[in-house]
């Protein structure tokens, strides 16, 4: 069998896709508690991700609806939640800690003692089921008060304000949680800049250097984190998250296969920085190209080379394909592959991909790879006697459990595997609840009406036996 005995199987939230109780026992408002549902826009054209301060304005005072602040009410009944996953034979669940619920406004000297004792009873909850935790620290969600008052991470005091709150938690639960990621997929900056550095695109008009100096704090932040674990308890293991976004060429024209590779090359240049610890001359290059100019010191080039991160988290969901676009300010354009299928959103289904990607980056750095998050969105239709027939779901997962197995089978060392997400959650992107990816139906609907019930898909019984079987029975 390619997965080894002690492999954890899994799957993977956020806290403030599921936890709801957005105000409740001191947490401040976030920036995701802002994100409004849009019932009738087209998902695949709403961005929230990307923000300027008008529509940030109207965001925050409404009125909309908010899906993200009551979640699926796992604050409330995680118990329920985990002890439906430990009925599959969970062995981890990858969740995020809510910064908002620790520093409410982000930049307080002392934490919020109820928000700390909401996370020890989740652990241990968690270890009396036999799931451990696998820790984000910051993931899409910071305290909303971090980006009105000081301009997010393009403020680097907000990377100092992030070094106390992963401190906190790290001295905090360091105990419970062997496994912490400090940032959620930490390349998607140039699409998500105000979701993973809370800047606004219009809040200078030098932007694109902006958010790579504000990337560069997160890359010193994560370093940071990793030296302090390493003195605070050697079993601690630091990972670097990276959404995969390798692409093929779209043709084999001359361009497209330039382009692809100039494409691939800047999708490694984040891991290059936290696993190799230093700035890749091609980075450089490409920098000095577009005018951008970083101010790196010598501290922090020494932190960075001193303090690479101990694994490789890898977020998977779909296969792209480049094309050259000379028009272009990168001189590419990235989009789904037109030769597969794609859900309803206009993610592509591409497993083989995942087998790509693993290879790929286990032969760059040869160092221990987890699936982070693995899954696909769709409308699942409940039945009067509350069955899902989700026989699409299983499909995707097993074709990408497949070619995990293949690439454990050419050598990488993997050892976790997390399905996006086990039980269904609010959308990241379009805030909607039903995109759904869990194995387990959540009775709650775009509004938030509903029962709350849980009830077990298909796929969840069939998932429930990959774990016992410790993989796919049908290899
Ligand atoms: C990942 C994010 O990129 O995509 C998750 O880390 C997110 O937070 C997932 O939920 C799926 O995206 P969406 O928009 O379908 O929820």
């Amino acid at each position: 069998m390619p997965f080894k005995s002690n492999f954890l199987w899994g799957g993977a939230i956020a806290a403030n896709q599921a936890e709801g109780a957005y105000d409740v026992d001191g947490k401040g408002l976030s920036t995701a508690d802002i994100q409004p549902f849009f019932p009738d826009a087209d998902p695949t054209r709403l961005n929230f991700n990307q923000l300027d301060r008008a529509t940030f304005n109207q965001y925050v005072h409404g009125p909309f609806d908010y899906p993200k602040r009551h979640g699926v009410h796992f604050y409330q009944d995680y118990r329920r939640y985990i002890d439906a996953l430990a009925a599959l034979n969970f062995k981890t669940l990858r969740l995020s800690i809510a910064w908002s619920r620790i520093f409410p406004r982000g930049d307080e000297a002392e934490p919020n003692q109820a928000g700390i004792n909401f996370y020890h009873q989740l652990f241990d909850y968690m270890h009396t089921k036999h799931i451990e935790p696998i820790v984000t620290i910051f993931h899409y969600e910071m305290p909303l008060n971090l980006v009105t008052t000081y301009g997010g991470w393009a403020n680097p005091k907000v990377e100092d304000f992030f070094d106390h709150y992963a401190r906190t938690v790290l001295t905090e639960f360091h105990h419970l949680v062997h496994y912490w990621i400090p940032i959620n997929q930490i390349n998607l900056v140039d699409r998500e800049a105000f979701a993973s550095l809370g800047i606004f695109k219009d809040q200078t008009p030098n932007y694109e250097e902006v958010v790579y100096q504000a990337l560069h704090r997160q890359f010193v932040a994560s370093a940071r984190v990793k030296q302090f674990a390493t003195q605070l308890d050697s079993n601690l293991r630091i990972g670097v998250m990276l959404a995969d976004n390798l692409t093929a060429p779209q043709t084999c024209s001359p361009e497209d296969i330039h382009a692809n590779f100039e494409h691939n090359r800047m999708q490694f240049f984040y891991s290059d920085v936290l696993l190799r610890g230093h700035y890749p001359t091609y980075a450089l290059q490409w920098f000095y190209k577009h005018k951008i100019q970083l101010n790196i010191t010598q501290s922090e080039r020494e932190l960075l080379r001193d303090n690479p991160a101990d694994f490789l988290a890898i977020s998977y969901y779909w296969a792209n394909v480049t094309q050259a676009s000379p028009a272009t300010a990168t001189g590419w354009q990235t989009h789904a592959n037109p030769k597969l299928k794609a859900n309803r959103w206009g993610w592509s289904i591409g497993p083989d991909g995942l087998y790509i990607a693993v290879s790929t980056y286990w032969d760059r750095y040869q160092k221990p790879i987890m699936i982070a998050e693995n899954g696909l969105g769709f409308e699942d239709q409940l039945t009067a006697d509350h069955q899902i027939h989700d026989s699409y779901r299983i499909d995707y997962t097993r074709q990408h459990i497949a070619a995990l197995a293949e690439a454990i089978d050419a050598g990488a060392d993997v050892f976790a595997y997390c399905t996006w997400a086990p039980f269904d959650i609010i959308s990241a992107g379009t805030a909607e609840m039903k995109k759904r990816y869990g194995f387990i139906y959540v009775d709650i609907d775009d509004n938030g009406n509903g029962s709350g019930n849980l009830y077990l898909k298909d796929s969840g019984k069939w998932y429930q036996n990959v774990i016992a079987n410790n993989g796919l029975n049908e290899r």
